[in-house]
């Protein structure tokens, strides 16, 4: 079976093609390389031994969308393709709602036109604006602190709609919560373009000499050690995570939504304590201010996903920093 997997070349959507070639789907991968390298197929090509299909490409394309879907028989659209610095979208946020939503319904549309009816669609835990409670399950209200969110809010509920105007039509959702590492090979990983908005790679940057310090945004949350509390959760973790929902569901029609996290919260200063042991390196901080818009404390309930898709986690905090650190040392700047 062949999938198409738009931002197939990006971070979380190259590891997810890794963990589908192993369940025996074929991705076929569409990306217009707006925030990925053309190395990562040659990458891909080392972890799998196999020569991914690529098409350079953007979802805002309908022609060129149907033209792929329509020649590789795609039976299913993982849908990575966005947009996703939260920052940003607040000073632009036209061309987010532009690439995020309105492209999605162009791609839905397209969809539509060649008969394709099941979606496996990247949302986040954003969609929760500030938790009302925690653990955070999937009936938790919905909103959102910026243009960014709102922009995951838009297309699951445009996927919503849809699923209940075509009911033989399928849509999961899945709502990510922290994602962080890399492939344990060390040859695929995260490489944000600049200053990196996140924490993993921040410190992974800091620890390999490319940064001097990091700041730690807030020491004063109503946590354990003041320091704001994630629930990150190791790439390949999430990636089986997506072939997981695939197959529970891929006899199944209508919109559902799940959290991928681990349901366990550590601090900034956990982390950076891990990444120190897998590292054998210092990673010097500074304490500032809170960051605009932050919580103090995030984690999933991942009970759904374990009692309908029958998966779960499985690689703690010291495999997602030991991964995080094997790819940032082998590639300190990337593969750029
Ligand atoms: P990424 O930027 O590494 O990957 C996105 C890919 O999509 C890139 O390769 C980019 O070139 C491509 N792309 C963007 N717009 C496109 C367009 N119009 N047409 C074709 N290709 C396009 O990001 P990621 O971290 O891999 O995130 C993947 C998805 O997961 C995104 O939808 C993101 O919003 C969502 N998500 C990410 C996180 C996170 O922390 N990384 C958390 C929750 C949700
Ligand atoms: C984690 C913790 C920071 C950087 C964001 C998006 C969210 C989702 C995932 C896509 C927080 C602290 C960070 C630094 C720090 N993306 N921190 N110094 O904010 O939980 O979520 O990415 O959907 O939508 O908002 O992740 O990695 O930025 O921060 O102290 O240099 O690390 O304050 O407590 P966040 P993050």
């Amino acid at each position: 079976m062949k999938v198409l997997v738009t931002g197939g070349m990006g971070y979380i959507g190259s590891h997810t093609c890794i963990a589908l070639h192993e369940a025996g789907i074929t991705p076929v991968i569409y990306d217009n390389l707006s925030n990925s390298s053309i190395r990562v197929l040659d990458q891909l090509e080392k972890i799998t031994q196999q020569r991914f299909d690529f098409v350079e490409g953007d979802i805002n394309d309908s022609a060129k969308l149907a033209k792929t879907m329509v020649e590789h028989s795609i039976e299913a659209v993982f849908h990575f393709a966005a947009l996703k610095a939260v920052g940003e979208s607040a000073e632009q946020p036209l061309r987010y709602y532009q690439n995020n939503v309105s492209a999605t319904t162009t791609m839905l549309l397209t969809m539509a036109e060649v008969g394709i009816k099941a979606i496996i669609f990247s949302s986040s835990a954003t969609v929760y604006g500030d938790p009302k409670y925690l653990p955070i399950d999937e009936t938790h209200p919905i909103s959102s602190t910026n243009p960014y969110g709102w922009t995951k809010v838009m297309v699951e509920q445009i996927l919503e709609d849809n699923c209940k105007a075509n009911q033989d039509n399928l849509a999961i959702a899945l709502r990510y919560f922290n994602p962080v590492g890399a492939h344990p090979s060390g040859l695929l990983g995260e490489s944000p373009n600049g200053i990196p908005n996140n924490l993993m790679p921040f410190i992974a940057q800091t620890a390999v000499g490319r940064r001097e310090f990091i700041n730690i945004f807030g020491n004063d949350y109503d946590t354990a050690d003041g320091t704001g509390v994630r629930d990150y959760i190791h790439i390949m973790d999430l990636a089986t995570g997506h072939v997981a929902a695939f197959l529970a569901h891929q006899k199944d029609a209508g919109f559902l939504a799940y959290n991928l996290g681990t349901g366990e919260g550590y601090s900034v200063l956990e982390v950076i304590n891990a990444f120190e042991k897998s590292s054998n390196k210092q990673v010097p901080y500074k304490f500032a201010p809170r960051r605009a818009g932050d919580i103090a404390c995030n984690y999933a309930d991942a009970s759904l996903a374990k009692q309908k898709l029958n998966w779960t986690a499985t690689l703690d905090l010291q495999a997602m920093t030991d991964d995080s650190w094997n790819w940032q040392s082998k590639y300190p700047n990337g593969l750029e």
